[in-house]
């Protein structure tokens, strides 16, 4: 493998699909900060941003940015008032937030798929590769993945996507990925991908999740792009593009995910990254575990 040698630096939330499935509470707040224990979901995403070196984050928004904007900015009053009170552990909680990385805002308008959300970030990235994180993806913080990407991302100078191995009869609900090995360990070669494919026509049952590391040339392939499946622009048919040819922007990779992850746009899911998050906590987690375990011993 080549070396491109460029740091990478900033990280792209697209935050601005409808969240359909968590209605009514998405009526008038983003799906991303629901909170996830005590967080919203979106702090989540952004620590994982910056934990892989990804300082700049840029959040595509749409209709109720509001919360997610203020949740990332100082709240003098809130601050004031914890000070006042001497309540240090509330007050570092509070500012931890906006102290995490530099956050710029773009709005989507119409939101006409993932591929046009991305596509909003074009300005701002440049002609630099950058990382996607979608925002309603949440990854263990104890299971890295972002920086392995960014990593085979420098090596091959191409785009780099996140793989899950899914059972078939739940391939339909994701990006769908043809591959071949590689000689690294955990890392293979995409070949062709397609979005939310019948289980019968599915290359593989290598599921597409929310993390990517692209070339910028995928910016160029998206204005080009036509609205596919669902009548949106299609981030996978960009990246399609990408794979079958090498010459346009590289050749495009998948790290091959093993650890936990919570899709929290969907209720199931969500409700299992709540519990399983808060068996874990120092804090919480002792007297939850021992609610739990009698709940579901005594009245399952
Ligand atoms: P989803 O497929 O989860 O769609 O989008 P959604 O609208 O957010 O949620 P449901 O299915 O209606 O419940 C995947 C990611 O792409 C972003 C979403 O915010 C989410 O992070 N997205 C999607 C945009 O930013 N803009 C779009 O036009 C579509």
């Amino acid at each position: 493998m080549t070396m491109s040698h460029q740091v990478i630096t900033k990280a792209v939330i697209p935050a601005a699909g409808l969240g359909t499935r968590f209605l009514p509470a998405t009526k008038a707040t983003p799906k991303e900060m629901l909170p996830v224990v005590d967080k919203p979901a979106i702090q989540y995403v952004v620590e994982e941003a910056v934990s892989a070196g990804l300082t700049d984050v840029l959040m595509i928004t749409g209709r109720n940015k509001r919360p997610l904007e203020d949740h990332f900015d100082r709240n003098y009053e809130l601050e004031s008032a914890l000070a006042a009170k001497g309540d240090d552990d509330r007050l570092k909680r509070v500012q931890e937030s906006s102290d995490l990385a530099t956050m710029h805002y773009v709005r989507q308008g119409d939101p006409r798929g993932l591929g046009h959300a991305v596509l909003c970030a074009a300005p701002h990235v440049g002609r630099e590769p950058f990382a996607v994180l979608l925002g309603d993806d949440l990854i263990d913080p104890r299971d890295p993945l972002l920086s392995r990407m960014v990593e085979i991302q420098a090596e091959t100078g191409g785009s780099v996507v996140a793989l899950m191995e899914v059972d078939p009869a739940q391939v339909h609900l994701y990006g769908c990925a043809a591959v071949a090995p590689t000689d690294e360990d955990g890392v293979v070669r995409v070949t062709g991908l397609v979005e939310k494919p019948d289980p019968s026509e599915a290359p593989s049952n290598y599921a597409v999740i929310g993390r990517y590391v692209l070339n910028p040339a995928v910016f160029d392939i998206l204005r080009e792009t036509e609205p596919g499946r669902g009548g949106e622009i299609q981030l996978t048919d960009a990246l399609q593009k990408l794979a079958e040819d090498e010459s346009v922007g590289g050749p495009v990779h998948g790290v091959v995910f093993t650890g936990r992850r919570y899709d929290t746009g969907d209720r199931g899911d969500y409700l299992r990254a709540i519990v399983r998050l808060a068996c874990e906590r120092e804090d919480l987690g002792p007297e939850f575990r021992t609610w739990l375990r009698s709940y579901v011993t005594e009245e399952m």
